[in-house]
């Protein structure tokens, strides 16, 4: 038997997603969501916790860039109505904005108690870089990320980190030191902006290499141009 085969998958449950990646995403692995502003990587990623929670997992919602009030109304718009999970305990949103002025490794220590605490299987960090941006040297960032990636994967809980890259930004070494990255890039045909979808790697996964299209609604999807 494929070694593939036997890990063990979270699957996205997003419309046409699942089948790229040979099922899901492998669990205990930290995956990274990047791309430029307005690509829809808050939109992919708590598309991935609702499902997740509603199919009885217990996730953490980690904002940063958007407060949990606002991240609630985001996602109630979306058709996202997560408020009956969090009374449930499936669906915890951890305002990382509150705890702006800690160092560093504390919000990932609150991060993963949090995780432990509600025995949650999937956590999702929305954005990284906005945590990176604390620090100071690149130096620092490097040696950062690396113990961010270090401890969760140590704890064995499944990550999904977004990144923001600058318009036309490359991704930096976040895409290095995760175990996979997965791109959301705007771009214009002749009349409007669309978004277009890629895996750049996924370890362990023959995963697919085809940009797909983004759709945002009615349900969001990712589909074959
Ligand atoms: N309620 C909605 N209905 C339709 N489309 C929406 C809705 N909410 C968001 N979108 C679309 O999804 C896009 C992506 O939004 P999202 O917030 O996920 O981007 P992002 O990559 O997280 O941006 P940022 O870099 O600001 O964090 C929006 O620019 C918009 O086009
Ligand atoms: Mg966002």
């Amino acid at each position: 038997m494929k070694a593939a085969a036997v890990m063990q998958r979270l699957k996205t449950r997003v419309e046409g997603l699942d089948d790229l990646m040979e099922g899901g995403l492998v669990r205990g692995d930290i995956h990274l969501v990047a791309g430029g502003p307005g690509t829809g990587k808050t939109v992919l990623s708590a598309n991935i916790a609702y499902n997740a929670a509603t199919a009885g997992e217990n996730v953490v919602y980690a904002t940063f860039e958007e407060s949990a009030e606002y991240l609630r109304r985001n996602l109630k718009l979306l058709g996202l109505d997560v408020v009956p999970l969090e009374k449930e305990g499936k669906f915890s949103i951890v305002d990382l904005e509150a705890l702006k002025g800690q160092q560093l490794e504390t919000n990932i220590s609150t991060l993963i108690q949090a995780t432990k605490d509600s025995k949650g299987t999937l956590l999702v960090i929305d954005s990284v870089t906005a945590l990176l941006l604390a620090c100071e040297t690149q130096f620092e960032m490097r040696t950062f990320m690396k113990s961010v990636y270090t401890s969760l994967k140590a704890e064995g809980i499944t990550t999904i980190l977004t990144a923001s890259l600058a318009n036309g930004g490359k991704i930096g070494f976040e895409g290095f030191m995760t175990d996979s990255v997965m791109l959301m890039e705007n771009w214009e045909d002749e009349v409007q902006m669309k978004t277009r979808f890629v895996i750049l790697k996924m370890r362990g996964t023959n995963h697919s290499k085809r940009y797909h299209s983004v759709v945002f609604g009615p349900k969001f999807a990712v589909s074959r141009f």
